[in-house]
């Protein structure tokens, strides 16, 4: 029986420790788009009042939104923050210097991405690139093929960004692996049916697990985010992201976190419906399109859209990672679905997982972690609306719309 069991709410305040670093509990801020970097990537100064409000709230750690390595991987979200240059660092560096003044216990990483294929050629001002010519239908561009060399480039950016980021005064970086981007793209025989060397699908996050550790020393925190499955076939299927697991064990990898899915089915990274009049207004996908097109595509494509979507149900990586748990020595963290306290100590003590993220419940609530400690909240006051998900298309700062429709009122 895991030891958990006998110890106050499953152990979930209890302290993690990690290969290279403890935190105070094992409740962790998933990475969330912030949307609060300039329109050079520079994070903003409010992106310390988030911080702030998350680390009071609670949560043991807090893992930044994706941030890009380079100007080429930025996502189609306008207000993305980047570490692409050394300026960025001392702009990063502020904010992690502020909150730690106040909470000198929350522990901070850095989510680094590259979208590849997952990005418009209009935000990047680069042709996209990917591992192999495919397109991603989500995004509709014409995709350039990454050239060895431009491979090679790629992985040296990651270095850098994470030694500016441990230069920033972040306490570890976490690899974004999941949800379709350029990590992802090179794991998944969808998109990676090169021929050359690159074709194996675990040599580019071997290579650039090993960028970062030359660049910040074999114990800098290090985590990463994988997707267990995705809907792409053929595509990523749980056996696999186990094989990946365990392929990184001898990495020293502080920690893997469990999500889902990629961008070509987007709604299933998070699970359930969304406003489809609000994506068609919202998403530069369609809202330049014009009014016509729109209305015919709600006529003969939206039923078809929607009827991809899988519906929420809580938890619903849990399984996932109960079974990746099984398989591996490193350390394990779920996040998708969780929504009340019973699930998160489930989570710890029958599923042996390690600690839980929340992305969702703490745009609608960061104090909720706090609350859950204090036995003055047993579930999530978030409806899983996705109207937060679908604004991350706008150049507005990310808000909880239900919190929205209340101050309204
Ligand atoms: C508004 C929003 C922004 C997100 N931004 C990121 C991100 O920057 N990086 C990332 O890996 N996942 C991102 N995600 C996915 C979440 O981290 C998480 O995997 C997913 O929302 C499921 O968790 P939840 O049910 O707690 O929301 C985002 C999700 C939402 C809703």
């Amino acid at each position: 029986m895991n030891p958990c069991v006998a110890i106050k709410d499953g152990g979930l305040f209890t302290p993690l420790k990690l290969q290279n670093i403890t935190l105070k509990n094992r409740v962790l801020r998933s990475a969330t788009y912030e949307g609060l970097g300039d329109p050079s990537g520079c994070p903003r100064t409010e992106l310390a009042n988030v911080y702030r409000n998350l680390a009071q709230g609670g949560v043991g750690a807090i893992i930044t939104g994706f941030v890009y390595t380079s100007q080429a991987g930025r996502a189609m979200h306008p207000s993305q923050c980047g570490i692409d240059d050394d300026k960025k660092t001392e702009e990063w560096k502020t904010i992690i210097e502020q909150v730690k003044n106040d909470f000198p216990d929350i522990r901070f990483f850095m989510q680094l991405a590259h979208t590849g294929r997952q990005t418009r050629s209009e935000v990047t001002g680069q042709p996209a690139v990917g591992v192999s010519s495919k397109k991603c239908t989500y995004f509709r561009q014409p995709v350039t093929v990454l050239s060895c060399n431009e491979i090679e480039t790629i992985i040296r950016e990651f270095g850098q960004a994470a030694r500016r980021a441990k230069a920033a005064g972040f306490d570890g970086v976490q690899l974004h692996a999941a949800h379709g981007y350029l990590i992802h793209q090179f794991l998944s025989p969808w998109t990676n049916t090169r021929r050359d060397r690159w074709g194996h699908p675990h040599l580019f996050l071997e290579e650039t697990i090993r960028a970062v550790k030359s660049s910040c020393g074999q114990n800098f925190p290090l985590l990463l985010k994988l997707s267990a499955a995705d809907d792409n076939t053929p595509g990523i299927r749980l056996s696999d992201t186990i094989e990946t697991i365990q392929r990184m064990e001898s990495f020293h990898i502080d920690a893997v976190e469990i999500s889902y899915g990629t961008m070509e089915y987007a709604l299933n990274i998070i699970r359930g419906t969304c406003p489809v009049d609000l994506v068609l207004h919202a998403n530069p996908l369609f809202n330049k399109t014009p009014r016509i097109f729109r209305n015919l595509w709600k006529i003969f494509r939206e039923k078809s859209y929607t009827s991809r979507f899988i519906p929420f149900d809580k938890n619903y990586n849990m399984e996932a990672a109960a079974q990746i748990k099984k398989a591996t020595s490193l350390p394990v963290i779920v996040v998708g679905g969780i929504r009340d306290k019973e699930s998160m100590i489930t989570a710890l003590t029958t599923y042996g997982l390690d600690a839980i993220s929340l992305c969702r419940p703490l745009i609608c609530d960061p104090d909720w972690p706090q609350k859950i400690k204090a036995g003055l909240s047993l579930g999530s006051a978030c409806t899983n609306c996705n109207v937060c998900t679908i604004q991350c298309d706008s150049p507005q700062p990310l808000q909880c719309h239900q919190n929205m429709k209340k101050e309204l009122r």
